[in-house]
């Protein structure tokens, strides 16, 4: 797929998979693109917005890509109501995507529907047969987003559900439990994603750790070209440099953890 063009897609079905949390699994109708494990396709539709989103599941072989969204603002309330047949416009893949290591065992993390992006590499590391065991939090278990799915991937053992308010798993964040199991399992490599004062947290207690890591993370995109500035973080652009950065990256960004920007550029405190 020419990166620069839009392509349409049929949604072949429809889930609410979650609270205010909807899953779409999307036909592609021209020529199936390479999509890699925390890439993004930017969503356009007419007249209402474009924003980006990463798959949560990936068949090339069927020209599929599942999106899996939080309904936060116009853009992804007008995408959730899209039904079965429906056409949406979709621009992509961008940016880098998860680098595959060779290191073993291997945590996964993710936040929120921020877990969503990371199942596609879960899928691919498990298939590789690497020993992989993944932590999934939420606020609440009406908000755990594909935990069956990854059950039914790495095996129940191998994964661990905390939830802020206890209904489900572990009581506590999904920093609280990667902790515990880090102290447990002599991990070599993690990846996570999520909100951002989680992966700022955790940066810092793998950074303690000596764990090398990548992340997952999210800033205001418009070209999703790498031309128009708008997603930039310490000089890398989202968009092109990432959205996935390595450990080593992080370490040197300043902005991690401390400020977003608004659609006009605005700096953005994020919150602890
Ligand atoms: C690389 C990447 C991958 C993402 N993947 C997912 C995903 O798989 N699932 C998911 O639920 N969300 C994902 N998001 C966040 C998603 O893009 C926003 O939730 C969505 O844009 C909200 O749009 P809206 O029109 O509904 O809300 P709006 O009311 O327009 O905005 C609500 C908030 O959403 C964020 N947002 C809005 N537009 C953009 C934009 N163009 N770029 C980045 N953030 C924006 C801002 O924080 C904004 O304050 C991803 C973001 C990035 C950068
Ligand atoms: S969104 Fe334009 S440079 Fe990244």
């Amino acid at each position: 797929m020419d990166m620069s063009y839009y392509v349409r897609f049929k949604v072949a079905s429809k889930e609410c998979v979650a609270r205010n949390t909807y899953s779409l699994r999307l036909k592609c109708l021209g020529f199936a693109p390479r999509v890699k494990p925390g890439q993004f396709f930017m969503v356009w539709l007419p007249s209402i917005d474009e924003f980006p989103l990463s798959p949560s599941s990936i068949d090339e072989s069927k020209g599929e890509v599942r999106l899996t969204f939080v309904v936060r603002g116009d853009g992804t309330r007008a995408l959730a109501s899209r039904a079965v047949g429906d056409m949406i416009f979709m621009r992509g893949p961008y940016g880098n995507g998860f680098r595959f290591t060779s290191k073993s065992p291997i945590l996964i993390v993710g936040g929120g529907v921020g877990t969503a992006p990371l199942i596609p590499l879960v899928k691919q590391l498990s298939e590789s047969r690497r020993d992989v065991y993944v932590v999934v939090g939420a606020k609440s278990s009406s908000d755990l987003v594909h935990t069956d799915e990854l059950s039914r991937l790495l095996g129940e053992e191998k994964v661990t559900v905390a939830t802020d308010d206890g209904t489900a798993g572990v009581k506590g964040t999904s920093v609280d439990a990667s902790r515990l199991l880090l102290e447990k399992i002599r991990f070599s490599y993690v990846y996570a994603c999520g909100p951002e004062p989680m992966l700022f947290k955790l940066h810092r207690l793998l950074l303690k750790l000596g764990i090398p890591h990548q992340m997952l993370l999210e800033r205001y995109v418009k070209c999703a070209l790498g031309v128009c500035g708008s997603c930039l973080i310490d000089g890398f652009r989202l968009c092109s440099d990432g959205p996935v950065f390595s450990s080593s990256r992080l370490k040197r960004m300043k902005e991690f953890g401390t400020f977003s920007r608004t659609s006009s550029g605005e700096r953005l405190p994020i919150n602890p």
